[in-house]
């Protein structure tokens, strides 16, 4: 999607954003911890910390406890600048930001710095939300800013009680175990979300107690202890839910997965991208597509895949981190770390694997597999081909059925075929193998030598034709019937027509290159 990881106005960069991460997510029931699993073709854990990373604080840290073996080197992965920092046994949100702020030296200029608190497993909170909340915490002077969103259906979330002598102050929030009924009936909610003052927040930290339902140290508690201080306690109420919502288990996983591929569709048809049926086409968040890409229903386009202006995918195509030139078209097919340039064309049914370049103009047709190859400008290879390990000149054309034998059973081999050459319909290309400019090869062929530039290579045994084989070894059958009514008829037409019956002669002298369709 585009505009995820730049800063939002002219906000001052916070010194610090938290992201938590130390939780178990026992609710996804999957050995893999839950902020690596993936929506829109990135962990939930790299969501928040790009978002985190758009406000360019000084310090990103991230909290990390339950599978923190998978956890931290992901971390360092998807932002290698990230602090991670080991909350070894969870003892609370509170808990888990002071071991956060032990990783960072406490303001001591007695400037004021500002210390965002974020979830990993919010997927869909935006930069320029996180710098809305950073915004307004400056300009109103508060010590505490706490992001709330009102819901149909509180249930399990902290509860905001606004202040009675303010409200746009927040003077406690209440976990929904500890609340009264008639906090209960509040539908505010606490997003988890904040920006602190550094100081502020370490002093009230060190106060806060586990005298609760779950008896954890609640980093909600901070806010109703700096209330309480006198100090002012900011609200940005969010009026799109989504950003806020966490995942817990698999079918929040799939509906925030799904709203987040609505809201890059969208974006992109804003850029000028026709996507015919949104319900059906996925498009990861790293995904680039120029104005006028035509995307059909089915398509899935994952990881760095880049598709260029006018192209066409789909319908019912998948292409990861796949570059996609002006023009081309993708039609039914399946492709990885492949490149069709302007022009050019795959599929119905094509697969295209690693290395497989597709050069201007040039097509890989209905059931053809290219792996590791170039094919020059206009080249062909319409019809049910393995091309792998291969270099293809310009204007080549491959008959139908072709395999490029590159493969030895213990070596891959390269195959090179020149200009213009014409390979015939069930060609074998064993490689190392090379056909020259303008070449032909018969079909049926298996070409185990170099082929010179211009010649035609053969490569089978010449066919004999056994007269009568069928009335003596097959008498009786429906082939022996329908043979004998061709001759007479063959016969008959022939003595109306004085001329030599069809069918004697044997074999022209040299065999005819036979590609299939080398037209098309
Ligand atoms: C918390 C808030 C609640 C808010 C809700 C929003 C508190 C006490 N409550 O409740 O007001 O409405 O989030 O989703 O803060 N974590 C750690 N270490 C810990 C505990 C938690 O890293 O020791 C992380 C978790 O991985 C998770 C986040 O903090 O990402 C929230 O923890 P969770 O236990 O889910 O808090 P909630 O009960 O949802
Ligand atoms: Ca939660």
């Amino acid at each position: 999607m585009p505009d995820d990881s730049t800063q939002h106005a002219a906000t001052p960069p916070p010194d610090a954003v938290i992201v938590l991460a130390a939780g178990a997510g026992t609710r996804m029931r999957s050995t893999t911890p839950k902020v690596l699993h993936a929506i829109g073709g990135r962990t939930l854990l790299g969501h928040a910390v790009a978002a985190a990373r758009g406000l360019d604080p000084a310090h990103l840290i991230v909290v990390v406890g339950h599978g923190r073996e998978a956890v931290g080197p992901h971390v360092t992965d998807v932002d290698p600048d990230a602090v991670v920092v080991v909350q070894e046994e969870q003892h609370g949100t509170g808990h888990a930001v002071q071991v956060a702020l032990e990783a960072i030296p406490a303001a001591d200029d007695g400037q004021p710095k500002t210390v965002v608190v974020t979830y990993a497993d919010v997927p869909l909170l935006e930069t320029a939300t996180l710098a809305d909340l950073v915004a307004d915490h400056s300009r109103s002077g508060s010590a505490a800013t706490v992001l709330t969103a009102d819901v149909a259906d509180p249930t399990g979330y902290g509860r905001v009680l606004r202040d009675p002598t303010d409200p746009h102050q927040i003077a406690a929030i209440v976990e929904h175990r500890d609340a009264t009924p008639e906090q209960l009936a509040v539908t505010e909610i606490n997003s988890g979300i904040y920006a602190f003052d550094e100081a502020v927040l370490r002093d009230a930290l060190g106060r806060i107690t586990r005298d609760n339902d779950q008896g954890e140290l609640y980093l909600t508690d901070v806010v109703a202890l700096v209330r309480a201080d006198g100090r002012r306690t900011g609200v940005v109420a969010l009026t799109d839910p989504w950003q806020t919502e966490g995942v817990n288990d698999r079918i929040q996983l799939a509906a925030l997965g799904r709203e987040l591929n609505d809201r890059v569709l969208r974006s992109w048809m804003r850029d000028g991208v026709t996507v015919v049926d949104p319900a059906s086409t996925w498009v990861d968040v790293t995904v680039v597509l120029e104005p006028d890409v035509t995307l059909l229903p089915g398509t899935q386009l994952h990881g760095s895949t880049s598709v260029a202006a006018g192209a066409v995918i789909g319908p019912d195509s998948s292409l990861r981190d796949c570059r996609i030139g002006p023009g081309a078209t993708v039609i039914r097919s399946h492709a990885v770390e492949a490149e069709l340039q302007e022009q050019a064309s795959c599929g119905p049914f094509c697969y295209l694997r690693p290395g497989a370049v597709i050069g201007p103009r040039a097509r890989a047709g209905a059931f053809v597999e290219v792996k590791a190859s170039f094919l020059g400008a206009g080249s062909k290879v319409p019809h049910l081909t393995y091309v792998g390990d291969a270099q293809l000149g310009e204007g080549v054309n491959v008959g139908a059925s072709s395999v490029f034998v590159n493969y030895d059973g213990a070596r891959k081999h390269r195959t090179v075929i020149g200009d213009h050459a014409r390979v015939g319909s069930d060609t074998m290309l064993v490689a190392p193998v090379t056909v020259g400019a303008g070449a032909y090869t018969a079909a049926g062929s298996v070409i185990t030598q170099d082929v010179p530039p211009g010649a035609m290579a053969v490569a089978r045994s010449r066919q004999r034709n056994v007269e009568g084989w069928v009335d003596r070894r097959r008498a009786g059958t429906t082939s022996a019937s329908a043979a004998s009514q061709a001759r007479e008829q063959a016969a008959a037409s022939t003595e109306e027509a004085g001329e030599p019956s069809i069918g004697q002669t044997g074999q022209p002298a040299v065999p005819g290159p036979a590609g299939a369709d080398e037209g098309t």
